[in-house]
């Protein structure tokens, strides 16, 4: 829950105020720790709002903040992924900007996926990355061209997120899991609540001179994802699902869901959780899913009670 990571985070100096480019998923719940701690965060979104604390930014569509709307800032953290043409929307919209705010941290959210294919191997940060799928490919050109912009940028590198709301609980409910299983492939993953407790930390430790450019934020236990079904079922007191093998099952298969099990690494946490000293709030798959089926029940329990609301008048 957030309210843990709140009781246990070191809030911001008084004078800042954060930037969150993307406010989706991810972005969100960064936002929400930080405004918790009592940080100003502005957020931006494709759809114009009418929220004083949420900008218009697509750059698909040319729709970007102005520099006034942006006075005060002092740290950036950029969610948005690289755009069709393998561009990354902030640097060729926003570059100037950035650069005029002068923030005393910038974080960039990109994807293990750069490591490439490792059988199965552990790496970590000093792992040279090797990336096979062509949008790794232009991930790792975006992430050089973070590197290489002059501002003060962490690169964070993040297997697959879950959270309330999106996880392989949600799939379950929904019918859409499937129960498939290649010997000795393992996943990582991201609870989105220890995303936003590691950037706040790196935030916290990057004012004190310790700002590594690149750290990786997963979780303690790669795994096969046939264990995170199990358990998921048995949370959900359903039946453990059908085992498919995955010769048969990925005939079947979109070439995105095939490049996902084309990979195969344990990517390590040692930077994060032990170097820089970030204490996960959900370190395995377990902690994180008992959290998901709570707070998918307030969810649940919050929208029937507007839905009472709203039907009697
Ligand atoms: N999902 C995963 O499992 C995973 C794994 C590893 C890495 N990542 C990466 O981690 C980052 C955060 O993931 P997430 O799941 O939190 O992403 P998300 O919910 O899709 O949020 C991405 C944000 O980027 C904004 N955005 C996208 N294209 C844009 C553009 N052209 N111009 C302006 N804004 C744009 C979106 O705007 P709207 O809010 O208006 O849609 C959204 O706020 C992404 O870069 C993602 O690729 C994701």
């Amino acid at each position: 829950m957030l309210s843990e990571l709140v009781k246990r985070s070191r809030a911001l100096p008084a004078t800042s105020k954060l930037l969150v480019l993307g406010g989706g998923y991810s972005g969100s719940v960064v936002a929400a720790l930080l405004r918790s701690l009592g940080t100003p965060v502005l957020t931006t979104r494709r759809q114009p709002s009418n929220a004083a604390d949420t900008l218009s930014f697509d750059s698909a569509k040319g729709l970007r903040p102005g520099l006034d709307d942006l006075k005060g800032v002092t740290h950036v953290l950029s969610t948005i992924p690289p755009d069709r043409t393998g561009e990354d929307p902030v640097l060729s919209q926003l570059m100037a900007d950035l650069s005029t705010l002068a923030p005393q941290w910038v974080g960039y959210l990109s994807t293990t996926g750069v490591y490439g294919d490792h059988k199965g191997a552990w790496v970590s940060e000093t792992t040279a990355a090797t990336p096979g799928q062509e949008r790794s490919q232009r991930r790792l050109a975006c992430e050089d061209a973070w590197k290489q912009s002059g501002l003060p940028v962490q690169i964070l590198r993040l297997p697959g997120i879950y959270g309330p709301g999106r996880s392989i609980l949600t799939n379950l409910r929904d019918g859409r899991a499937r129960r498939i299983v290649k010997p000795d492939q393992v996943f990582c993953r991201i609870h989105v609540e220890d995303i936003a407790g590691a950037c706040l930390h790196l935030i916290n430790t990057a004012s004190t001179g310790e700002r590594p450019s690149v750290v990786n934020v997963v979780d303690d236990y790669p795994a096969p994802s046939h264990e995170l079904l199990d358990f998921a079922a048995e949370l959900l007191d359903q039946p453990p699902l059908d085992s498919e093998d995955f010769a048969t099952a990925s005939a079947g298969m979109s070439a995105m869901a095939q490049s996902f099990w084309a990979e195969n690494r344990r990517v390590s946490n040692t930077l994060l959780c032990q170097t820089l000293g970030y204490r996960l709030l959900h370190p395995d798959f377990r902690a994180g899913l008992r959290d998901c089926i709570l707070q998918d029940a307030v969810k649940t329990t919050e929208l029937s009670g507007q839905d009472r609301r709203s039907t009697n008048g």
